[in-house]
């Protein structure tokens, strides 16, 4: 990724994948200056039923399963979950 030029007002990230990737390419999109609004990201792998019953992905006030899976990494880091 270091090597790849990217026009921020026209860029849109997505990381998906094992989680301890996220840590190195969300450092790596804020070095070249990408908004944390424009980074996207899910955390699927909260869920449980997936309806909105178990409270299994409760993170804060959110539900995973209702409010996501996807989010910014804004949305992320506000709600104190870790990537
Ligand atoms: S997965 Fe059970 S409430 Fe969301």
């Amino acid at each position: 990724m270091a090597k790849i030029n990217l026009p921020l007002e026209n860029t849109v990230a997505f990381a998906c994948g094992l989680p301890v990737m996220f840590n190195s390419v969300i450092k790596e999109l804020k070095l070249k200056g990408i908004k944390e609004d424009n980074v996207y990201s899910n955390l699927e792998r909260r869920r449980k039923s997936g309806v909105g019953k178990c409270q299994h992905c409760a993170i804060g006030r959110t539900l995973v399963c209702i409010d996501g899976p996807v989010y910014t990494y804004k949305q992320i880091r506000t709600l104190g979950e870790q990537i």
